[in-house]
């Protein structure tokens, strides 16, 4: 049988781009230190989140030296804290965050970041960053959750260090359940 010379070409042509293809999809998976986030957060009863260790006085608590972790609860409309009151935390140190929902599933992006994770009843999202950089931070949901939908939206306040106040901007009671 012979191939023509032409068919060749493509053949090899087609070989590159199938391998270049592979390797844009592997350098975006491991090469650029994107990290998925798993089921390390554990499991609660969505139907009493409020009851569940941590998500009973959501908001910000010191960990340790440096460490903070974060208790968010998200429901229709509005993460809590994020949404009435910012979520305040203190640049360059380690921040871990717990977000779960009391409802439907909902999304948590943090705007101008790469964290994103989706908010699903009676798991625990758990991630950890360190914010680099001071600023206000825009929080989205970004699951379809229900007419309130796109007004569902919060705040992230990194502030210098020294001038963090210890965290605690917790209880806001309004809405909730
Ligand atoms: Cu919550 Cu969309």
């Amino acid at each position: 049988m012979e191939i023509h010379r032409f068919e060749k070409r493509w053949f090899v042509v087609s070989l590159v781009l199938i391998i270049a293809f592979i390797a844009t999809i592997v350098y975006g998976a491991a090469g650029v230190g994107v990290q998925m986030i798993d089921d390390d957060g554990g499991q609660i009863d969505p139907s009493n989140v409020r009851n569940a260790q941590g998500f009973s006085d959501p908001g910000v608590h010191q960990a340790g030296d440096g460490e903070y972790d974060v208790y968010v609860i998200a429901y229709q409309f509005a993460f809590e804290p994020g949404s009435n009151d910012p979520i305040r935390v203190p640049a360059d140190t380690r921040i871990t965050f717990h977000v779960t929902s009391s409802d439907t599933i909902h999304g948590f992006s943090v705007v101008g970041t790469n964290l994103n994770t989706m908010v699903i009843p009676g798991q625990v999202a758990k991630f950890t960053t360190v914010f680099n950089e001071t600023g206000t931070y825009g929080v989205v949901c970004h699951e379809y959750c229900g007419d309130g939908h796109h007004t569902m939206a919060g705040t992230i306040e990194v502030v210098p260090e020294d001038e963090f106040d210890g965290g605690s901007n917790t209880t806001d009671m309004e809405g909730g359940n």
